[in-house]
């Protein structure tokens, strides 16, 4: 499976912070946005990754991210021209995608606990699977209501009236026929080319799964002053609570072992001195020791 990071958008409920940099590039605590959505894709052992996002921007993520070595993945970075939706993401990764499924992650959205997302990811058998998270302002997200068996019933954009109070997150695994229904989505009323419509496509054809949540799963939308200093809040308290880091990439590549123990600590040592590099040092240690261990 390849993936798809879409860190494009307007960003204006961001706003003046987006006159800064991008909503993606903003600090979620002790990291970039982008660090969030990155780590659960190496996390459940994807390499290949397209990170698309705005021409403006894009210079900012190649100096964050450049080409993925230095973590044992390719990231490619390509262009949205205007925010004409997200399902346009697909269009603009068709020759990245080729034949291959694709899983496609929104650059501000973070998830932590559990293994919801490599489960399902190993368990993919092709259609779509779309995840399904109990929250108490469903109005704000696409919305997937269930049949009493526990099949998708509907799925509505941004509903006045949810029929449920489950919304959909912004991480999405598709099958090849993904291309084909992007390229006969026509743009919505509000202009854009919308992922619920593809969705929907998959629903008709009976080839749409979806994933609910676990309790101990946590899914955060950073797109509003409010929500991304809640999401700093959060990451900010489980991390001082368990001396683990959250979203750390160089971490979740040594244990996917993208990494070998020698270029994880060359990648430390290169780092200026800092409390991320000190955890990371700490963790080569640990590393070091297990490896003796066994
Ligand atoms: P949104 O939060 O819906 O839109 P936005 O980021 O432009 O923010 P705002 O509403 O405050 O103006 O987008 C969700 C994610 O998808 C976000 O990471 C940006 C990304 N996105 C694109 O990259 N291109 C697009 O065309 C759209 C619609 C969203």
């Amino acid at each position: 499976m390849k993936a798809i990071i879409l860190a494009g958008g307007t960003g204006s409920r961001l706003y003046p912070l987006t006159q800064v940099t991008s909503k993606q590039l903003q600090a979620v605590f002790d990291k970039p946005m982008i660090y969030y959505p990155l780590t659960v894709l190496i996390a459940a052992g994807i390499r290949d990754i397209c990170l698309i996002s705005t021409s403006n921007d894009l210079p900012r993520f190649k100096h964050l991210l450049h080409d993925g070595t230095q973590w044992g993945i390719n990231i490619i970075h390509r262009e949205q021209a205007r925010p004409s939706g997200i399902a346009q993401a697909f269009l603009i990764a068709e020759e990245f995608i080729g034949t291959d499924n694709v899983a496609l992650m929104l650059g501000d959205n973070i998830f932590s606990g559990s293994d919801d997302f490599p489960r399902a990811l190993s368990t993919f058998r092709g259609g779509a699977t779309i995840f399904a998270y109990l929250v108490k302002n469903p109005e704000h997200y696409g919305v997937v209501e269930f049949t009493p068996l526990g099949q998708p019933l509907s799925l509505e954009e941004k509903p006045l009236k949810p029929k449920s109070n489950y919304a959909v997150p912004g991480v999405y695994l598709y099958d090849n026929q993904v291309l084909e229904i992007a390229r006969s989505i026509r743009p919505s009323a509000r202009g854009e080319m919308e992922i619920t419509d593809v969705n929907l496509e998959y629903m008709r054809r009976g080839e749409l799964h979806v994933h609910r949540l676990s309790r101990g799963f946590a899914w955060m939308d950073a797109g509003t002053s409010s929500t991304l200093q809640e999401a700093s809040a959060y990451i900010a308290a489980i991390e001082r609570r368990q001396g683990i880091k959250i979203g750390c990439p160089e971490e979740a590549a040594l244990i996917r072992k993208f990494l070998t123990i020698e270029r994880f600590e060359a990648l430390v040592q290169a780092m200026p001195n800092c409390e991320y590099r000190d955890y990371l040092s700490h963790l080569a240690t640990e590393t070091r020791n297990l490896g003796k261990m066994s």
